[in-house]
């Protein structure tokens, strides 16, 4: 959701930026901009609507620069057009700023301020630049004091990276709520809202808290905290490797990453399993789930489904009752809690700012907490008590796949230690190892039918502007993953529904040809949703089955291999991302990066 990157020192800027930018765009895609300065005074501020190819062909070349600042944008104030994208300058063009989040206050500020400033866009972010210049300028404050300033009117999230013409050689910047890094180099430092962009230039990247502000010069980084005082902070080395962060010869990261499955399943075995058939799970995690009387998993989108994929196995094996919160509702909306609750957090980020919010009201109640995340050090780790990683390694296309079964994998591991640490017998029973194997070989399978769901979806989802997934029980949650993936991707308008509940009004709305796609996965409803697929299709739909492995029957069309009822959730939502990745690409569209969404929504 919205990218910066920044650089200064001994280096080709403008490569640089446009290079993070590009590993960047995924985090935001409708207009980008950067600006370069430093050779001979001279500089250069390019902006473009789009893709950062765009970015790339207004470019030129005649400005290498040895500092900058870029931005990719996805907009939440102001329409995706050039003046609205950042870089934003001052009037007098000495100050130039890039901006992720929301200033909330904008309004405010503006009548205030600068009821005579004029201003190119619609943006909340240009008001942030007109007031720095304006101190400056008009009240003789330092930059420093100035920026400092700014940010003691500013409310709401943002991560700013300034620069001011007349000192090219320094970048100001300053978080709160909203990611940014430091990335150091050897006679060059940057700056990015995600260590991804940066990675070819350094691996050792240093934090910045919220409402702190940050002085980078290319020897130098200066961290300095509200009141003003100097922090001290080591650096630490992000794990990423840059071949995790190609595409290789896949034609979208969607498809890679719906293809890493089985080696996700299997790097958590190796990650969580011990000798003997022990869990390494951190026992103070055990302890605190087998202390609390209810566990509250709260996230959004794909993660929040991904909580209902794994409250069966977390309930059956902790005995502890699970409920889950839509993040952007219980942030400003917590519900009656149990006495003695332990919240889960689910995120593939880590930066999801709505989930942040619940977080920090459950830091200010005093609970503890458990963040299961794919980004190490990200926000949510660093601020919940415990962190559990999924390690499957970046997840870069738009629509999130393994970082769904990740996460669900990574829960059994907490379920099956919480439930032996209890004694419980199922506990004991369950071969976790032996079934996360299974999963993976039937992952496997699915994936070397693709050229079958292929098939299908030309047949029946090719045109049609809505459709349904039903099922029962684990199968439900299935369907309400499976729906948000082919809604996200295909643009098709699709449901996610109990299947029994289909026929208390929603029927209605089946018409010849409209396309329902059941899911099969547990005897004891199987005979019911094959009622309902009966009940749908005697109105003209076009039902497509996906069932287990000993519940199909001959007229279905596409069978997954058996697994635990645990882990359904994993295997029967693989055939469903392929559906939602093959009706994208027929359909001719941008499988990774589909129309108004970012990857890692950092704003409320
Ligand atoms: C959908 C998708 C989103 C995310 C949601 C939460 O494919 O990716 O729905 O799941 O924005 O993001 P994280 O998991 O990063 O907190």
């Amino acid at each position: 959701m919205c990218g910066i990157v920044g650089l200064v020192g001994n280096r080709n800027a403008t490569d640089i930026l446009m290079q993070g930018l590009e590993k960047l765009e995924y985090r935001g895609y409708d207009s980008a901009g950067i600006f370069v300065t430093g050779e001979n005074g001279k500089s250069k501020l390019v902006k473009s609507v789009g893709r950062i190819d765009d970015l790339r062909n207004k470019l030129g070349i005649d400005v290498a620069g040895t500092a900058g600042i870029g931005h990719t944008r996805w907009a939440t104030h102001g329409k995706p057009t050039e003046e609205n994208a950042h870089p934003h300058t001052s009037a007098s063009k000495r100050f130039v700023l890039v901006h992720n989040g929301v200033i909330e206050n904008f309004k405010t500020i503006k009548d205030e301020y600068l009821v005579d400033e004029s201003f190119m866009g619609q943006t909340d972010t240009e008001i942030a630049v007109h007031l720095i210049a304006k101190f400056v300028e008009k009240d003789e404050l330092s930059v420093l004091d100035a920026f400092k300033k700014a940010l003691s009117i500013i409310e709401g999230s943002y991560a700013f990276a300034l620069m001011d013409a007349k000192d090219p050689e320094t970048i100001y910047v300053a978080k709160n709520k909203s990611p940014l890094l430091i990335g150091l180099g050897e006679g060059y430092n940057m700056v990015c809202s995600d260590a991804m962009a940066m990675i070819r230039e350094t691996s050792e990247f240093m934090e910045i808290h919220d409402k702190e502000l940050v002085i980078v010069t290319k020897d130098l980084v200066t961290v300095l905290d509200e009141s003003g005082h100097k922090v001290e902070r080591d650096s630490y080395t992000a794990e990423l490797d840059l071949s995790d962060i190609g595409k290789g010869t896949y034609p979208f990261y969607m498809l890679k990453e719906i293809d890493e499955q089985p080696a996700v399943m299997r790097k958590l075995i190796a990650t969580y399993a011990g000798e003997n058939g022990l869990m390494k799970v951190d026992p103070e995690i055990v302890k605190a789930v087998q202390e609390s009387d209810r566990l509250y998993i709260i996230a959004a989108g794909t993660s929040y489904n991904a909580g209902y994929g794994s409250k069966m196995m977390l309930e059956a094996l902790t005995e502890t009752p699970v409920e889950l919160g839509v993040a952007s509702e219980w942030g400003y909306g917590m519900p009656l809690l149990s006495k003695k609750p332990f919240f889960i957090f689910l995120s593939q980020s880590g930066e999801t700012a709505d989930s942040r919010q619940v977080l920090l009201k459950v830091n200010e109640l005093g609970y503890p907490s458990l963040t299961v995340t794919n980004v190490p050090g990200s926000t949510l780790s660093r601020e919940a008590t415990y962190t559990m990683l999924i390690g499957a390694g970046p997840e870069i296309a738009v629509a999130s796949t393994k970082a769904y079964t990740g996460q669900i994998a990574t829960l059994a591991f907490l379920s099956k230690a919480v439930g032996e640490s209890n004694g419980l017998q199922i506990a004991k029973d369950f071969d976790l190892v032996k079934e996360l194997s299974l999963v993976a070989q039937s992952i496997e399978a699915t994936l070397s039918e693709k050229e079958k769901i292929a098939k299908i979806v030309e047949k029946n989802l090719l045109t049609t502007r809505n459709a349904f997934y039903i099922g029962r029980k684990m199968d439900y949650f299935v369907a309400m993953e499976a729906s948000l993936k082919l809604k996200e991707i295909s643009y098709v308008q699709c449901e996610g529904f109990a299947a029994g509940e289909l026929k208390h009004g929603t029927i209605s709305l089946i018409e010849k040809g409209t396309p329902v796609l059941a899911l099969i996965s547990d005897p004891s409803v199987a005979a019911h949703t094959r009622g309902n697929v009966m009940e749908v299709v005697s109105r003209g739909a076009s039902a497509i089955v996906i069932a287990q492995k000993g519940l199909e029957q001959e007229s279905d069309d596409f069978v997954v291999s058996k697994v635990h009822p645990w882990l359904t959730a994993i295997s029967m939502v693989v055939p469903t991302q392929i559906f939602a990745y093959e009706t994208s690409v027929q359909r001719g569209l941008d499988v990774d990066k589909p129309r108004n969404l970012a990857k890692a929504v950092t704003v409320e």
